[in-house]
């Protein structure tokens, strides 16, 4: 798949759920989400489907996102059904690493190559300020059962507010280099504004070298993070819902009122 700028497109970013069981304050709304239905989510099976068409226009690489996608059901299935697909090279996933610890070994089993996992402090108090409702110990144990399950290399994702204080910044900086963890920077966007920028240590939000789609919990195949557009697979079948989406991939992301990071997965 090549888009209108000659970008050739390899890499599908699934959100399998827009449910989350942390809170973080710059992803989700403090007045509670609308959340979708059963019955509008794409199936495990819907998903794989989604994957296999698209690995037939040129996808190799999927990474797995939410909200949390370890609070959705069947995860480590959907991982080896996605393993099975032609074609397909690497599976990975964002995680907030909380539900790593019971599932780190079953997903290596399963076929996920590595994991991403958001931790912005290593500080009780922040941890627990940040994301509402987590436990620091629970994402630590989490960390530990990827490197033993050999999900690696690791990447932590910090997301960097106006807020963060700096001696946490350096104390997971430490964290990292002494447990052998890549670290990413991520500077607080603001979908609605447009407000967004490279990530540090990454290739997200590099628009001339972007050869990403994103694929919704709810069907939508989307051009880009920062774009309010998207098709979705069942109205539009799957390939027609590529093919619109690639040719509606913009030369740079502008903004995105219709989505929220809680069901894009960043
Ligand atoms: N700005 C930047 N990154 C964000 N994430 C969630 N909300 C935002 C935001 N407003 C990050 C999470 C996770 C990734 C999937 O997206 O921390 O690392
Ligand atoms: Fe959940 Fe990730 Fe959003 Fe935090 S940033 S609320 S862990 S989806």
């Amino acid at each position: 798949m090549l888009d209108s700028y000659n970008r050739r497109i390899t890499y599908l970013r699934v959100s399998v759920t827009d449910r989350c069981n942390l809170r973080c304050r710059y992803c989700m709304p403090e007045d509670g989400i609308h959340l979708l239905k059963h019955d509008e989510i794409l199936s495990l099976e819907e998903i794989v489907e989604v994957i296999r068409e698209g690995a037939k226009l040129g996808l190799k690489k999927i990474r797995l996102t939410g909200g949390e996608p370890l609070v959705r059901k069947g995860i480590v299935q959907l991982v080896e059904m996605i393993n099975q697909v032609d074609g397909i090279e690497e599976i990975a996933m964002t995680t907030n690493g909380v539900l790593l610890n019971k599932y780190a070994s079953d997903l290596k089993k399963a076929g996920l190559k590595r994991v991403n996992i958001s931790l912005d402090t290593l500080d009780e108090k922040e941890f627990k300020s940040i994301t509402r409702l987590g436990n620091l110990n629970d994402v630590k144990k989490g960390i530990v059962a990827a490197q033993n399950a050999g999900l690696t290399p690791i990447k932590i994702n910090v997301v960097k507010t106006k807020f963060s204080n700096k001696q946490n910044i350096e104390a997971i900086e430490k964290f990292c280099k002494e447990e052998g963890l890549n670290i990413r920077f991520i500077h607080q966007m603001d979908l609605e504004t447009g407000d967004f920028s490279v990530v540090e240590g990454g290739e997200g939000g590099n628009c001339k070298i972007c050869n990403r789609l994103r694929l919704m919990a709810n069907g939508d195949v989307k051009p880009c993070l920062f774009s309010n557009s998207g098709y979705n697979v069942k109205k539009y079948g799957i390939k027609e819902a590529f093919q619109l989406a690639l040719g509606a991939k913009p030369e740079e992301g502008s903004m995105n009122q219709n989505h929220k990071f809680y069901n894009i997965g960043g």
